[in-house]
């Protein structure tokens, strides 16, 4: 190998380990968002992205986990550029490989919090895991029905039931925004286990400096670039 390609092979990054790759991201709606922005995941990684309201933190999350297609760039997760595959093979992947918690979640209202769990179950092949739900402090209401639950507890269940298909990511946009203290950080120790368990990674957008610092890597989204904070 001459001189040249073993340099190329040493800056490639490792498909062995990295998870999510993103390249020269730009995007805006009314204003410029972001500009040229590069990011990998790796596996067992923890990224947090913080920055101010309205600089764009969402709509980056969003194009990353494949929601919204950014003005130019691409994303590549498992060799695939996951905006030019297919239809089929992209709701595939977010099907079984991304796991996206959004601010507002999600659940089935007139059915028990076990109920939303088997959805998952039955979508992926996967069980229940009980331990998780012990982990989440939410094991004793699952046979309540989802009206009946706290906001912070549906919160919750709406977390346990993402993580029970088994996702190689996790895309969480403020998952502990309606929590307390304490259980925001139960959230977040719940997270971090299940990415280092399940060799998988996360990317968390959070306005919670304190939680963001827990992340392997922290960036802030300002003047259209990530700023490498950790
Ligand atoms: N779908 C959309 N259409 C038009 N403007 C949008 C849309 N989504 C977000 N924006 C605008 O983009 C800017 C950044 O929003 P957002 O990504 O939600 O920021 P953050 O999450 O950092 O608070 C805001 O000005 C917002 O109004
Ligand atoms: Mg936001």
């Amino acid at each position: 190998m001459s001189e040249t390609k073993n340099i190329e092979a040493l800056i490639t990054t490792d498909a062995r380990t990295t998870l999510l790759e993103a390249k020269k991201l730009s995007h805006n709606f009314d204003y410029e968002l972001f500009e040229n922005i590069n990011l990998i995941l790796e596996k067992q990684q923890s990224i947090a992205i913080i920055g101010m309201s309205g600089s764009g933190k969402s709509t980056l999350l969003n194009i990353l986990s494949s929601l919204l297609e950014p003005k130019n760039g691409e994303i590549t997760f498992e060799n695939n550029d996951i905006y030019k595959i297919k239809k089929k093979k992209l709701l595939n992947i977010r099907r079984k490989d991304f796991g996206i918690i959004f601010q507002a979640h999600y659940l089935f209202r007139g059915f028990s919090a076990n109920d939303n769990l088997e959805i998952a179950t039955l979508l992926s092949g996967n069980e229940i895991d009980k331990n998780l739900l012990k982990k989440l402090n939410i094991d004793f209401v699952i046979n309540q029905g989802v009206g009946e639950l706290s906001g912070g507890q549906q919160q919750r269940l709406s977390i346990a039931r993402v993580l029970t298909k088994k996702p190689k990511i996790i895309f969480a946009d403020e998952p502990t925004g309606n929590l307390d203290k304490d259980t925001a950080q139960i959230v977040l120790d719940a997270l971090h286990d299940y990415i280092r368990e399940n060799d998988a990674g996360m990317i968390l957008v959070t306005h919670e400096n304190d939680l963001a610092m827990q992340c392997d890597k922290v960036y802030r989204l300002t003047n259209l670039q990530l700023e490498e904070i950790k």
